[in-house]
């Protein structure tokens, strides 16, 4: 969250003739917002009703899990849906190569056994699965999954456990705008060293979930673990897994460390082991519209976490002066529209038998029929570095969003709001101004109850001297987590007409 780029604006930037216009307006100066276009001949569909009134029972026991969006998410949809490809993801192992061509055997019939690619999985029809999230967010992760329709919700330490079946998983996949990952839990017990492991990876029917054609590569994660070394641990798995390929069908899965077709994941603790297979591949939070590269840029999971958070609704004016790249912006608005956050991507659940491309396909149609068409909304977006806003511009293009979104360039200790009431959600830059870093907060805190009377201010900051130096009273401070780094997400009321620090209420 720290930037680089924290200067004033040189020349300007726009991406459309709008834009343009705006920035051409004048520089540094508090210049005026487009007035809203909003296309009223389109119906606005209303989003399905969270479940608030369903909260998440805390997690009670070991820490949930292995790793670490706002949805509108979707109409609660149709009983059964369906799920789809290709991640990329370090891993612990390198390459190896297969020991001999992916041909498949034939059973006694001559009927080829291996891959077996059924419409109807060989696992329970209920299945656990573990869904990490950016902690701090794992309640209302715990929400988003009992909106898509899981059962069991239980949210724990960094992710929040459910159950269902596959294609509950496939859902989650496409509409979690919070979740990193979805992992489906295979076995899990005691251990005591890493024989036990071994062992029980290899009583695992891995050939019923998977064909030998797939490559595969084992992660382990660990908390306070006993075992010495977690690569040998991770060799174990490994070697359960394609032991027991040989026993079955005579061939051995290949490893590939960058990017399996099954990747796997062990999670330890202090005596208990969980092993899963991870149905996303890479990080849901690639979206796949990130295009241009911001400095410091939040975390999708996160952005679409700190809209959840705040309540923001559509029919809001939402502003981030501090834009970026656009990330809250860009969640925001793919929320307003009811878009599948995973529409433009691929995961590795489509590499397994259990996979069903016609379930899969509806699934998707249906998601591309719950999409409104773009159209504008009531987002707008400011920064100070006119990179940032052609670097916000050509990520909202890339997804289909540039017309539904205003941008300017700005300081946000000058720009106007762009309407008399509204919220504004956004991470502002820290770390880079050192010992001007409070000077800034103090300009941000007094421009806000200049500019912005009406309004709520949602910001997210790491650093201890943000809410001691905006010289403003938080009525929230939640804590969260991005990445490694400790934040607080911290609300600001601007109430008209007060202009001194005051507690809220
Ligand atoms: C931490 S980054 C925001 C990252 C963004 N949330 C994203 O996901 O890409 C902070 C941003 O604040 C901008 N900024 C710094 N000073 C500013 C100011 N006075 N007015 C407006 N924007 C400013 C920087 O240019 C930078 O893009």
């Amino acid at each position: 969250m720290t930037d680089q780029n924290d200067k004033p604006a040189r020349k300007k930037l726009g991406l459309t003739p709008k834009n343009d216009g705006e920035a051409r307006e004048g520089k540094r100066k508090p210049t005026r917002w487009s007035p809203l276009q909003r296309d009223r001949s389109k119906p606005v569909a209303k989003k399905p009703a969270a479940t608030e009134d369903r909260p998440a029972r805390e997690d009670k026991r070991r820490p949930s899990g292995p790793g670490t969006g706002q949805g509108t998410g979707p109409r609660p949809a149709r009983e059964r849906d369906a799920g789809a490809s290709g991640p990329r993801r370090p891993a612990a192992e390198g390459r190896e190569e297969r020991k001999r061509p992916p041909t498949r055997p034939r059973d006694e019939d001559g009927e080829h056994a291996a891959p077996r690619r059924r419409a109807t999985p060989a696992a329970p029809a209920q299945l656990k699965f573990f869904v990490p999230c950016p902690r701090g967010l794992e309640h209302e992760l715990a929400r988003e999954l009992a909106e898509l329709g899981a059962g069991e919700v239980v949210a724990g330490s960094g992710g929040a456990r459910c159950t269902g079946d596959i294609a509950l998983a496939w859902k989650i996949n496409l509409w979690s705008r919070l979740a990193i990952r979805v992992l489906q839990e295979v076995a899990d017990g005691n251990y005591r060293d890493e024989d036990d492991l071994y062992r029980v990876t290899l009583k695992q029917p891995w050939s019923d979930w998977f064909g030998v054609d797939k490559t595969i590569a084992v992660r382990t994660v660990a908390h306070n673990c006993p075992l010495k070394s977690l690569n040998f641990v991770t060799l174990k798995i490994k070697d359960g897994v394609v032991d027991r390929f040989r026993q079955d069908l005579g061939e051995r899965p290949s490893v590939d460390a960058r990017e399996p077709g099954v990747p796997i994941l062990l999670y330890l603790d202090n005596d208990r082991f969980t092993l899963y297979l991870d149905l996303s591949g890479e990080p849901l939070n690639r979206r796949g519209y990130r295009v241009e590269p911001a400095p410091a840029p939040l975390n999708e999971n996160l952005a679409a976490g700190l809209l959840r958070l705040s309540g923001w609704h559509p029919d809001t004016p939402l502003l981030d002066p501090m834009m970026g790249g656009g990330t809250i912006l860009l969640e925001a608005a793919m929320m307003a529209l009811n878009m599948a956050p995973g529409m433009k991507r691929h995961f590795t659940f489509e590499n397994l038998a259990s996979f069903d491309k016609v379930e899969w396909t509806r699934l998707r149609k249906d998601a591309e029929a719950l999409r409104q068409e773009p159209r504008q909304l009531p987002i707008y977006g400011c920064d100070i570095d006119p990179h940032m806003i052609r670097a916000a511009g050509l990520n909202l293009k890339a997804a289909g969003l540039l017309d539904c979104v205003v941008l300017r360039e700005g300081d946000v200790t000058e720009i106007p709001a762009p309407g008399e009431h509204g919220m504004i959600v956004s991470n502002p830059p820290y770390g880079v101004r050192l010992d001007s870093d409070s000077a800034f907060y103090k300009g941000l805190g007094d421009a806000l109850k200049r500019n912005f009377a009406g309004w709520s201010a949602w910001l997210i900051s790491s650093d201890a001297e943000f809410p001691k130096s905006i010289g403003l009273a938080a009525s929230k401070r939640i804590p969260l987590y991005n990445g490694p780094l400790e934040c607080r997400l911290y609300e600001y009321r601007m109430v008209a007409g007060t202009m001194r620090k005051k507690a809220p209420g």
